[in-house]
């Protein structure tokens, strides 16, 4: 190397140091002084939302390819059906029934999945209702539930877009701790 690329080269490294550390001493600094705002009440920055919802929108993606789908029967959305209004319906709604109260304060909000489930492969709700959304308030089943359990589950969402309200509420809820209605 030229004594003079030498320099450049060091100049350079030392420039990406001083950088790195003053994002370093940005990021200690909003931990510490409380400046940030995480109130549920105030939506994110639209930069913070963008990447928060690329973020999400991608891991899920890549992690649900190598999933193999199982062919759906109709079995498997009424046995769904019953897991779905116990587990998920406070959260997401269904067809005639809105989010409890309560879901609505959070931040994001459960979206109501019958509008939004055609953005999503039957794999990639597979995956989202087995792993969760970290600090989201989208909780992981995969811990307490088997996989054919939570695949009659997603059988049952991907039936959702087109449901009528009688037919939502024609399936059995089978729990105690339902609040539809
Ligand atoms: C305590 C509330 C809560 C419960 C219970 C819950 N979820 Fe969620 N869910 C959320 C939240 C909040 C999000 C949005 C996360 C985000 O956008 O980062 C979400 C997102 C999702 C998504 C992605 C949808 C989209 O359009 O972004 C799917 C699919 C989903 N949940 C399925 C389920 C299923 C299936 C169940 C029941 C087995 C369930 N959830 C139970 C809170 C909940």
């Amino acid at each position: 190397m030229q004594p003079k690329t030498k320099h450049l080269a060091l100049g350079a490294a030392f420039g990406l140091a001083i950088l790195v550390l003053i994002l370093l001493l940005v990021v200690v600094w909003v931990a510490y002084s409380g400046t940030y705002n995480i109130a549920a009440t105030q939506g994110h920055q639209p930069l913070v939302r963008w990447t928060l919802m690329t973020t999400m929108k991608n891991s899920v993606a890549d992690r649900a390819e190598a999933i193999t789908t199982p062919s759906m029967n109709d079995e498997m959305v009424t046995a769904g059906a019953t897991d779905y209004k116990s587990m998920c319906q406070h959260c997401h709604g269904g067809p005639g029934v809105r989010q409890s109260e309560w879901a609505r304060g959070m931040l994001p909000e459960p979206p109501h999945l019958t509008d939004t489930i055609s953005e999503w492969e039957p794999r990639e709700v597979f995956w989202l209702a087995k792993h969760g959304i970290r600090m989201s308030g989208m909780p992981a089943f995969g811990p307490t539930h088997s996989d054919d359990e939570i695949w009659n589950i997603t059988a049952f969402v991907m039936r959702l877009p087109g449901m009528t309200e009688d037919e939502y509420a024609s399936f059995e809820t089978g729990s105690s701790t339902d609040h539809g209605h």
